[in-house]
């Protein structure tokens, strides 16, 4: 076991109801001029920010408003969300919506405090010095965005996305109301699902520093998600599988289920941000397609915990070999993916890459990760070009 930090400022408001108590938090928080961001638009249509807006009224709470952040949000709202703070003296940001919407709040944040130009931060040019306060009103279970410490944009120019991460950007509050998510299309239900599973999993396939307590709590999240995603794909409307699926959400990515170990593997998650770079597919659907092949590239120099995966999350029998088990685990996981209608190859995610395609991603991938990354297997740009080619 490694030594760890675990920090996690924000306050969770879960429940039905809770986005009323918006006004409330954030006079607890010190707002006083406050950007509502939020996305292409599904929180105009559920009523959801009319019902913030009054709210804020109700508590003479002044706000601007900035809508528009799509799903892998773009770098040139970020630049307008910046100036539409500076010029309306805005000190607090209210983010409404999922991981793309919060993202970008995060990134207008730092984009007011931090001088020069924001992009430096994610292209490792520069560290951050701070960030706007930020509150969430989540309506999609999935990047865990609301209590996570990093922001992932996409730069137009080049199509190059990528993430930072600093304490400064999580939340000071999330209001977490399971049945906002009910509007979701089933498809984004499932992709929160795997996102929650993967960002578990990429701190529970590593070849440092376990830790007991951190894999039981890792294997019985992965457990939840897994039955209650089930449960999702025949009954959207059951509420205690969208509270369960989005509380999983949060703590997979807060931290919780990596303390002890050695930061985790993430390659899944940068194979995957190329692609939603370049095809601009929705992440989880772009992470289960990319998955299998990781898995299958990578399980050998893993082997102990691919094999208490496979027993302990996917529930394979434990017999035959620990090559046995593991390659049992791995096929269990995509027919776990084919289950609620995720892909498990690239074809099925919809992309056509040609060998240029796929040689360009990977040469990208290695650049966003300074060279080679990962615990399970450190992976150069050879091995990322394989395990792409392994998933047409
Ligand atoms: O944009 P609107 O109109 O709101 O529609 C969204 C979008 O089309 C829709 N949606 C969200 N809530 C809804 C709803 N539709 C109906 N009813 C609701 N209640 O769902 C679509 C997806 O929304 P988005 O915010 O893009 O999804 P998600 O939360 O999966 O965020 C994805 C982005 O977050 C990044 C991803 O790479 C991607 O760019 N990530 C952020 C992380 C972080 N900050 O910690 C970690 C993750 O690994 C991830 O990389
Ligand atoms: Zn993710």
């Amino acid at each position: 076991m490694f030594d760890f930090n675990y920090y996690t400022p924000t306050k969770v408001v879960f429940g039905k109801g809770t986005e009323n108590k918006a006004a409330e938090l954030i006079k607890e928080f010190g707002g006083k001029k406050i950007l509502i961001h939020y996305g292409g638009g599904s929180v105009v249509r559920s009523g959801l920010l009319k019902r913030v807006t009054d709210c804020l009224d109700a508590a003479e709470i002044s706000y601007v408003t900035l809508g528009g952040a799509v799903p892998n949000p773009h770098l040139g709202l970020v630049y307008e969300g910046i100036e539409l703070c500076k010029k309306e003296n805005v000190d607090f940001l209210l983010a409404v919506g999922g991981g793309s919407a919060i993202d970008s709040a995060k990134a207008i944040g730092y984009g007011v405090v931090n001088d020069g130009d924001v992009w430096d931060l994610y292209d490792y040019k520069k560290e951050a010095k701070g960030c706007l306060p930020l509150g969430v009103i989540l309506t999609i279970a999935a990047t865990g965005s609301e209590m996570s410490d990093s922001s992932v944009i996409t730069k137009e120019e080049g199509l190059v996305k990528r993430g930072y991460s600093s304490d400064y950007s999580r939340p000071r509050f999330a209001i977490m109301n399971p049945e906002l998510t009910m509007t979701l299309p089933d498809y984004q239900t499932a992709c929160g699902c795997t996102d929650i599973m993967m960002h578990t999993m990429e701190r529970y396939f590593t070849n440092g520093g376990n830790m007991g307590l951190t894999d039981s709590l890792a294997e019985g999240l992965l457990r939840t998600v897994k039955k209650n995603a089930l449960i999702l794909c025949k009954d959207p409307q059951n509420y205690d599988a969208r509270a369960e699926v989005m509380w999983a959400g949060s703590l997979a990515h807060n931290g919780l289920t990596g303390c002890g170990n050695d930061g985790g593997d993430w390659m899944t998650h940068k194979l995957e941000h190329e692609l939603g770079g370049l095809y601009d597919v929705a992440h989880g659907a772009g992470l289960a397609a990319i998955w299998g092949s990781w898995a299958r590239y990578v399980y050998k120099d893993c082997l102990p915990r691919f094999k208490k995966f496979a027993i302990n999350v996917m529930e394979v029998e434990d017999s035959g070999s620990d090559e046995e088990i593991a390659l049992r685990g791995i096929e269990a996981m995509e027919e776990f993916y084919r289950s609620i209608n995720m892909p498990t190859n690239l074809r099925e995610l919809g992309v056509k890459p040609n060998d240029g395609d796929l040689e360009l991603m990977a040469k990208k991938c290695a650049i966003g990760v300074g060279g080679e990354m990962g615990s399970a297997k450190v992976l150069n740009e050879e091995a990322m070009l394989a395990i792409y080619r392994a998933s047409m």
